[in-house]
């Protein structure tokens, strides 16, 4: 079904947005409160003052590691000893939520296992947040995204279909964990033929299911790019990889077969490489540019960060309309990039959207058009002035 059809049948969820974010020795801050209304909201100071950081704490809103993957250790306030914490209170459907997450103080350190409270109860793990909460962001970091290595652009898919499909990210840390498993006896030349077959058949299996929700999610993105607007260069997408492929040809169980079969067969190679030759871990993201027909890792730098942002707005427009679920959106030094006419589009679509987009920038000028329908806070040195 087409999205504007489904637009058409189904009311738009009210949509989610921070009311009050609380930072304890996070990074540079000491201890700040922001109170705001569900608006956008632009955050504007010199550099180093720390608006990265406080989008960033809003990046633990959901699953991972934020929106730097930085480890845990690295978001503790360097000249603190308290244990960092990040509290947020949310409007959402139906009333409010309270989010807190903070470094685990009953492990040590170097652990990297964050706490998280939903409505002050410890959560059973970090996935529970994403049945909460969707989110996006854009951050100087993916602008080489589309030109790089196939790693950063998987990872980019899986997160997308984490705030899809919340069951996605537990998924792949199973079949992480099982190849992780695998590489362990093989490196340490452990023979269990079993125990090996089994842990190939957990990787079987989660691989046929992560190569479903990703194709799930592509095929969805598609149709949700042929219903944008032509402001941003429109992005043919698809995903490949081992599993993917096969599902082009097979059904799933016929697929499971063929995994079990190449990972029973490479044993031998992947001990003595120490990596593991095929499967999930390889798939890429393939963008091309569709009206240039040129693939996006030979677009210009200006063209890749066009097509990233059309994909993200998409993306955006699929949460509300089918997971009826209103994403937050960072948007770390976006205005820098865009001419005004893009820039001005992009406002738009933001405000048509409605969804809390968090943007940062040096300068207030980037955001005149946007300032009327927007929050505006100066950030200066791990303080926040109204
Ligand atoms: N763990 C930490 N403890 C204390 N300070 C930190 C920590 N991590 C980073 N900082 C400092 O926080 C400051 C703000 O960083 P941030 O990346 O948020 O800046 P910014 O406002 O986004 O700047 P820019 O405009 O350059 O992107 C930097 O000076 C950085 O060195
Ligand atoms: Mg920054």
């Amino acid at each position: 079904m087409a999205v504007a059809e489904v637009a058409a049948q189904t009311p738009r969820p009210e949509p989610l947005s921070i009311s009050r974010i609380t930072l304890s020795h996070f990074r540079n801050y000491e201890s700040m409160r922001l109170v705001c209304a569900a608006s956008p909201v632009i955050l504007v100071g010199a550099n180093g003052s720390g608006k990265t950081n406080l989008v960033e704490a809003l990046s633990l809103l959901v699953p991972g590691r934020g929106l730097r993957r930085s480890h845990l250790v690295d978001l503790q306030n360097r000249h603190k000893t308290d244990p960092w914490a990040v509290a947020i209170d949310l409007r959402i459907d139906t009333g409010d939520l309270h989010i807190g997450t903070g470094r685990d103080i009953t492990t040590d350190n170097d652990a990297e296992r964050r706490l998280v409270h939903i409505d002050g109860r410890p959560a059973r793990s970090q996935n529970q947040l994403a049945d909460h909460i969707a989110m996006g962001w854009i951050t100087p970091d993916m602008d080489r995204l589309l030109a790089e290595g196939a790693s950063a652009r998987r990872k980019f898919l899986d997160r997308l279909v984490y705030s899809f499909d919340p069951a996605h990210n537990a998924r792949v840390q199973r079949y992480e964990k099982a190849m992780r498993e695998r590489l362990r006896l093989l490196r340490d030349g452990n023979n269990d033929a079993a125990w090996l077959s089994a842990l190939e058949n957990e990787m079987a299996q989660t691989a046929v299911a992560i190569a479903a929700a990703r194709r799930d999610m592509v095929r969805r993105l598609r149709t949700a790019i042929g219903e944008s607007g032509d402001v941003f260069p429109r992005a043919d997408i698809a995903v490949t990889g081992i599993a993917e492929d096969m599902l082009d040809e097979k059904p799933a169980l016929l697929v499971e077969d063929a995994l079990r079969a190449a990972f029973a067969r490479l044993r031998g190679d992947d001990a003595q490489s120490g990596t593991c030759a095929t499967g999930a871990h390889r798939s890429d993201l393939r963008v091309t540019h569709r009206a240039k027909q040129c693939p996006a890792d030979l677009c210009s730098t200006g063209e890749q960060k066009a097509l990233l942002i059309a994909l993200m707005l998409a993306y955006m427009r699929l949460l509300t309309v089918q997971r009826n679920m209103t994403p937050l959106f960072l948007l770390d030094d976006i205005a820098a990039h865009l001419d005004d006419y893009r820039r001005a589009a992009l406002f738009d679509e933001i405000l048509d959207l409605r969804v809390q987009a968090w943007l940062t920038g040096t300068d207030t000028e980037s955001f005149t058009r946007l300032i009327p329908n927007a929050q505006l806070f100066t950030v200066d040195n791990g303080q926040i002035l109204s």
